[in-house]
């Protein structure tokens, strides 16, 4: 704490910083009870604030009234304590805390508050079932994980903030009731009770906001933007979380990844968290994918992938043959000399199979040829040919797929994963960062019959429409150990343009009207150049502290099943509630 509290009543400083510069004074302290001992004559309490945690004695001798009530003391009942600072005997002294030296010889107790005997521990960092901290947050909140990881969050977004307004930004509020934003979630709806039968929908980011402000004049933007989006839980995803919104006019991609690597390597910095300085590297999705087989490659160690098209060419095995001829890739990784039971390859399958691959060919690579279920159907050319693709020597286990590129790329970039976590591959001295960039403008939606924005339908495209399976975007991906904690681009900002991809997308002039309207007018009037990115505090924040989920990252977060144990929200509601905003009760 960098300012001591105002004295009064409750206190005049904090406890974590009593040091022995206050000896033989007199001071008062105020906070919860952490751990109660009782040594016979002196009763020992470590009364704990934000700041940290003192000692406090309690002496029959010089307090008897005080030391009587100090008896009922229980953890976390809430006190006032007034005393003397004293030194601590040497043989007593704690190193362990920066209060260690002294402890308060109190004279006046006063209980400001009983607790019960909480659910779980406050003390220490025991395991406690999640949902269970979620109920009770406000215990959960006093524990030193999360005291930590709050106080973090708030220094990083107050080094985000510092820099951008050091370099002229704006901080400017978007409405969250609006309308419909296409980031690819579903949208979270709020019926309108002035207007019954419509909803307003919650922000999925400020996209179009912040691209009406460019056109408007701002020039650069940012916000602490809380997004919405209506999507499967998972343990980097929240339906609602925090981004650091940035836009900016007359710009251009490199731009942009200068300013952003100004304001996260100030974050980084400051928090001593061990990346290269910036500029961060840039590689681009078709090398990420081809290496990696994802556009958030983990750089932090090897198993790469390896393309085997040319050695399986001619294959008569009927999995690789089928898949060339349909125009799919055959590729694989060594994962190294692993000495792996049948029980562990069918796991691995499985997980492949999880991510959409239809098998796994395993493979170990022995002296002669290899053990394998398939290599009956494999020519001896064959499989020294794909051995030595993936560089094998006798004991490497090799591990391959075959499917479209993008099945293949996601199984074996989950097999990878699995491999360097659970043979410890994964350097954990270091931090690795780099942008990802040349996206694909479109992806083919095969279900849907037509192209989709691969980031959103507002990135401007590098070059001609007329091409669009060939084409690049100009967005671009911040990724940190294999995490995507950022993601921006360069927008389009002349109408027909935009109007062009609307059409590609198959989004017609009528329903583009009636969903963007507002944005296609505005474009009409003179839209600068302009291009942002959106950084995820919350996926930022699960980095720095080190924690598992990004629940551990907020205040009051949802479960994994996107309710909330703490309210009991989403809740139902008083039918005449429903009626008034025009809806039907269910049932
Ligand atoms: P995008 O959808 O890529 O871009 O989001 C930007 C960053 O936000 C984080 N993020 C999430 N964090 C937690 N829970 C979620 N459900 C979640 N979804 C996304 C990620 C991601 O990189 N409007 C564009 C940005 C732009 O073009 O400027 C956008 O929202 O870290
Ligand atoms: P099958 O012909 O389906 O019996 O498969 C023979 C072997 O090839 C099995 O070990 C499967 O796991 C594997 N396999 C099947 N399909 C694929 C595929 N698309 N990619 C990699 N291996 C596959």
């Amino acid at each position: 704490m960098k300012h001591a509290p105002r004295p009064n009543h409750y206190r005049d400083a904090w406890c974590g910083q009593l040091t022995a510069d206050r000896a033989d004074t007199e001071a008062r302290v105020a906070g919860w009870v952490h751990r109660r001992r009782d040594h016979g004559g002196l009763i020992f309490i470590d009364l704990r604030d934000r700041s940290g945690i003192v000692q406090l004695v309690f002496d029959p001798e010089n307090a008897p009234e005080a030391h009587e009530r100090a008896h009922a003391l229980r953890s976390e009942d809430v006190i006032s304590a007034g005393g003397n600072v004293t030194r601590r005997d040497p043989k007593n002294v704690n190193p362990n805390l920066a209060t260690g030296e002294i402890e308060l010889a109190v004279g006046r107790l006063e209980i400001l508050a009983d607790a019960e005997t909480p659910p779980f521990p406050v003390d220490n960092g025991a395991d406690v079932d999640e949902i269970i901290r979620l109920r009770h947050r406000s215990l959960d909140l006093r524990r030193a994980q999360l005291q930590r990881t709050i106080a973090l969050r708030h220094r990083a977004i107050a080094t985000m903030r510092e820099v951008l307004n050091e370099r002229d930004f704006l901080e400017i509020e978007t409405p969250y009731l609006t309308r419909s934003t296409p980031e690819g979630a579903r949208d979270y709806l709020v019926p309108a009770r002035i207007q019954p039968g419509s909803f307003y929908a919650l922000p999925q980011s400020p996209q179009l906001f912040k691209q009406l402000l460019m056109i408007g004049g701002m020039e650069r933007y940012y916000q602490i933007a809380r997004c919405f989006r209506d999507e499967d839980t998972r343990a980097d995803r929240q339906p609602e979380f925090t981004q650091l919104d940035v836009e900016m006019a007359f710009v251009e991609e490199d731009d942009v990844i200068d300013c952003m690597e100004a304001v996260m390597g100030a974050v980084f910095e400051r928090e001593g968290f061990d990346v290269p300085a910036p500029p961060w590297p840039r590689m681009t999705f078709a090398e990420a994918v081809s290496r990696y087989g994802i556009d958030r490659p983990d750089t932090r160690f090897g198993l790469e992938l390896h393309d085997l098209g040319e050695a399986v060419a001619s294959s008569e095995f009927k999995v690789f043959a089928d898949v060339l001829a349909a125009g799919g890739v055959v590729r694989g990784i060594n994962a190294g000399a692993r000495e792996l039971p049948r029980s562990d390859l069918d796991a691995l399958t499985e997980l492949a199979k999880q991510h959409g691959a239809k098998g796994l060919v395993w493979a170990f690579v022995q002296d002669d040829g290899w053990r394998s279920p398939i290599a009956k159907f494999l020519s001896e050319a064959e499989i020294a040919a794909i051995t030595q693709r993936l560089s094998g020597s006798a004991g490497d286990l090799l591990l391959i797929v075959a499917d479209e590129i993008t099945t293949v790329g996601q199984a074996l970039s989950a097999l990878r994963m699995e491999l360097g976590r659970r043979f410890d591959l994964i350097a954990t001295d270091r931090h690795d960062i780099l942008w990802v960039v040349e996206f694909p403008a479109f992806f083919w939606d095969a279900d849907a019959e037509r192209w989709d924005a691969a980031h959103h339908p507002f990135t401007a495209p590098s070059g001609e429409l007329s091409d669009p399976a060939n084409l690049s975007s100009r967005a671009y991906d911040l990724v940190l150990d294999g995490a995507e904690i950022g993601g921006g681009s360069i927008r389009i900002n002349r109408l027909d343009i935009q109007e062009r991809v609307f059409e590609l997308l198959g989004i017609g002039p009528e329903e583009a009207q009636a969903r963007f309207g507002f944005f296609l007018d505005a474009l009409r009037y003179g839209a600068p150049p302009h291009g942002g990115i959106a950084m995820g505090i919350d996926r930022i924040v699960t980095a720095l502290a080190g924690v598992d989920t990004i629940r551990d990252t907020i205040a009051f977060p949802k479960a994994a099943s996107g309710a909330d144990p703490l309210t009991g929200a989403p809740a139902p509601v008083d039918p005449t509630q429903i009626r008034e905003l025009g809806l039907r009760p269910a049932r």
